[in-house]
């Protein structure tokens, strides 16, 4: 299957974010191992990989009710806590499908209980690293096993008792960080973690609001053991689905689009800082909290942008916008240096050869580095026919810049784009930019 993208004579509307990927997740799991009763989670998000999370969760015994949600929302879930210690040994192979957060936070529930499970994933999940994981979990005393050394999954967990941590993270992964945070909830003892930068902290904001005692000190944190009480929560808008929108608001000659409940969460928002820097006509609205989480309209207009350089501190800030980062470099004037991010070469696809690999047959000269890559700006993106590398952020940037591009743009295998924004390509019909 494909689908062909041309420019729309204009952009223009309003446009809801769907839920956040990473919130609705932690949502599920933490509230499952809460001890207190039934939370309710509200516009969760439509994507595959968290209901990756749902199947899983209710393989290992719990009751989650999920009903469609209403005028423009995402579904409403509900969700029955069974404590720390009340997973029950599911009957299979538990499957994650794509996502390496389910992955990754599903290790540190998993690990060191007195049950067998397995975990593992689709081609993409089963190549990304694990290890990284899977060593700290040990040293805290979980029994892992895995392929190639206990680095890639499937992932055996066959139990252990865990002991507290004093971590030196060697990534800054919201993902490592979390999967570390669950297992020191379990742990005898108190689990510091010394991050290397900053990365998202929706875990750190969910656990303390469910009475964990968590503090952070400059870039450590400090976790003791703890029960769980339940929360409920409204997810925000997706950022990084957001950010889609952002950029072909801002890069379209003749664009005003609104996109409204956008999760506005600093550690999350590199993609609002780095097209501001760029020079872009986005300005914040309507700032208010949601289920503590920073949310706002965000209302981006067109605009000539300049490439800048994005390395250091606010990479993993924005790390799952670099591809769409990547369509704004290329019509922008003057070259964007990405550096520091190595990470993307081992995200669902190789996010750095995927995205030099598009631009070039688009017609831009971006060259891939290392750790980034160098976008040369002043381009008019090309036609063509692409992959989408079995990614779903590849698959939507191909759509935007499609939205922008002198020539249509088609997209082979589009429906990846599931796996975190179902509506996606609704959205780009909507605007009239759907051709084939
Ligand atoms: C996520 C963390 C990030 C991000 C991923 C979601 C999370 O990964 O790329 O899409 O929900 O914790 P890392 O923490 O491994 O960088």
């Amino acid at each position: 299957m494909s689908v062909t993208i041309a420019r729309p004579q204009s952009l223009r509307g309003e446009i809801i974010a769907p839920g956040d990927k990473s919130v609705s997740h932690r949502a599920i799991m933490f509230n499952a191992l809460s001890h207190t009763g039934t939370a309710s989670v509200t516009n969760f998000s439509p994507g595959a990989d968290c209901t990756s999370t749902v199947e899983i969760m209710r393989s290992l015994g719990i009751e989650i009710t999920r009903e469609s949600g209403r005028n423009g929302m995402g579904d409403s879930l509900t969700v029955k806590g069974v404590g720390l210690n009340g997973l029950q040994e599911p009957a299979s192979v538990l499957d994650a499908g794509n996502s390496g957060t389910t992955t990754r936070l599903m290790s540190g529930i998993l690990a060191g209980r007195d049950i067998l499970t397995i975990l593992t994933g689709d081609e993409s999940l089963k190549s990304r690293p694990m290890g990284r994981v899977v060593e700290p979990l040990t040293q805290m005393g979980a029994s892992i096993s895995g392929r190639a050394n206990n680095t890639l999954a499937p992932l055996v967990f066959h139990g252990g008792l865990l002991h507290g941590t004093s971590y030196e993270m060697p990534v800054a992964s919201a993902q490592l960080k979390s999967c570390l945070l669950l297992a020191g909830l379990r742990a005898d003892d108190t689990t510091t973690l010394t991050q290397p930068a900053e990365s998202r902290d929706h875990t750190e904001r969910m656990l303390s609001a469910m009475g964990v005692s968590i503090s952070k000190s400059g870039l450590d944190l400090v976790l003791e053991p703890s029960d769980l009480e339940t929360v409920d929560i409204e997810v925000p808008g997706d950022i990084s689905s957001a950010a889609f929108w952002m950029v072909a608001g801002v890069c379209h000659p003749d664009a005003e689009l609104l996109i409204r409940n956008v999760g506005t969460n600093p550690t999350r928002a590199g993609i609002i800082t780095a097209l501001q820097m760029m020079g872009a006509d986005l300005t914040l609205h309507d700032e208010r909290q949601v289920a503590g989480e920073p949310v706002a309209d965000v209302l981006v207009r067109s605009s000539q942008l300049h490439g800048i350089e994005l390395s250091g501190d606010i990479v993993p800030l924005l790390i799952d916008e670099i591809p769409v980062i990547a369509v704004a470099a290329a019509v922008a004037e003057g070259q964007t240096v990405v550096r520091d991010a190595e990470e993307l070469r081992v995200k669902e696809s190789d996010r750095i050869q995927a995205s030099v690999s598009w631009l070039n047959g688009a017609g831009v000269e971006a060259i891939g580095t290392s750790d980034g890559m160098i976008v040369p700006g002043d381009n008019t993106i090309g036609g063509g026919q692409f992959q989408s590398y079995d990614d779903h952020r590849l698959a939507m940037s191909l759509g935007i810049a499609g939205l922008i591009s002198a020539d249509p743009i088609t997209i082979l295998d589009p429906d990846v784009a599931g796996i975190s924004y179902p509506g996606f390509w609704q959205t780009i019909e909507d605007f009239g930019g759907l051709i084939g």
